[in-house]
């Protein structure tokens, strides 16, 4: 497909849904090759992604473990030989729970695949983004971490984490000329949202914006297409917000 991404390698972890298929989808749409990873069959994203003209592949793939990832990346490897663009997606989302009456299971779960699945997949693609000639990095994190949402700690501190690990990150991948940025949806009606919340929730989040239009996940696709294109280059380290100014600080 042509597009300002002609050709170029996206890997998009969490991608059979959400978010993270709506990235898939606009990468795609904008030439490039999509290999999306997830715990569940994401044959239905590729099947939409061929659909518009595009090329997609997609391999079952817990992004909390290591042994699956390594599989992912060798596939993906004898398939293109490197990566230009990973996208850190994959992630759970939470309901609201006092963090008194959280067990050390339960934080560890969201440390492990909302933090440690972010650093095991870069950590693993690593030497496959360093063949790229357009380089990029993006990690889904969430505003909830200014917002200090109560009833929330595990997943915000998770999704802190990842803002720590970006900006890190963007200092020590700069040595090469990789830019890693975060992007910040506000409250996006998924799968994974509306397990826990009801439409209203959405309404009221919106009501606080100061664009008073719901978020979409292509609002935070479109960043993220951008991010991935030429024109972001020398964008690196930063934690943007796609939240029509629900969260202005
Ligand atoms: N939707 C929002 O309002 C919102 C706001 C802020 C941040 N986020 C972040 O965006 C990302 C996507 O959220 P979403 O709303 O699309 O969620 P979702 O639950 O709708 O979709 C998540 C996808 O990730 C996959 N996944 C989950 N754990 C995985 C694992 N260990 N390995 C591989 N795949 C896995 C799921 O199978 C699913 O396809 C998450 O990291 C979430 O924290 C979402």
């Amino acid at each position: 497909m042509q597009g300002r991404l002609k050709d170029r390698v996206a890997v998009v972890t969490g991608a059979a849904a959400g978010l993270g298929k709506a990235a898939a989808l606009r990468l795609a749409s904008e030439g490039a090759i999509v290999e999306i990873l997830d715990l569940n069959d994401g044959s239905a994203a590729v099947a939409e992604i061929e659909a518009l003209g595009g090329t997609s592949h997609s391999i079952i793939c817990d992004c909390a473990n290591e042994e699956q990832i390594a599989a992912a990346v060798k596939a993906i490897e004898a398939r293109h030989g490197r990566i230009d663009v990973l996208v850190n997606n994959a992630g759970i989302l939470s309901g609201r729970k006092p963090w008194h009456e959280l067990s050390k299971q339960e934080v560890e779960r969201y440390i492990d695949v909302n933090y440690l699945g972010y650093f095991l997949v870069t950590k693993a693609f690593y030497p496959l983004i360093l063949k790229s000639q357009t380089p990029r990095v993006i990690m889904v994190a969430s505003r909830t971490y200014f917002l200090a949402n109560p009833g929330q700690m595990a997943y915000v501190a998770s999704k802190g984490a990842v803002m720590g690990m970006t900006r890190v990150l963007a200092k020590e991948m700069g040595e090469q000329g990789i830019p890693v940025n975060a992007v910040m949806p506000g409250m996006v009606a998924t799968p994974g949202t509306t397990e826990h919340s009801q439409e209203e929730a959405f309404n009221r989040v919106m009501g606080n914006q100061a664009i008073k239009k719901r978020v979409q996940p292509e609002h935070l696709a479109g960043l993220i297409a951008f991010l991935a294109s030429d024109d972001a280059e020398l964008i690196t380290g930063q934690m943007i917000l796609c939240d029509g100014g629900g969260y202005l600080h």
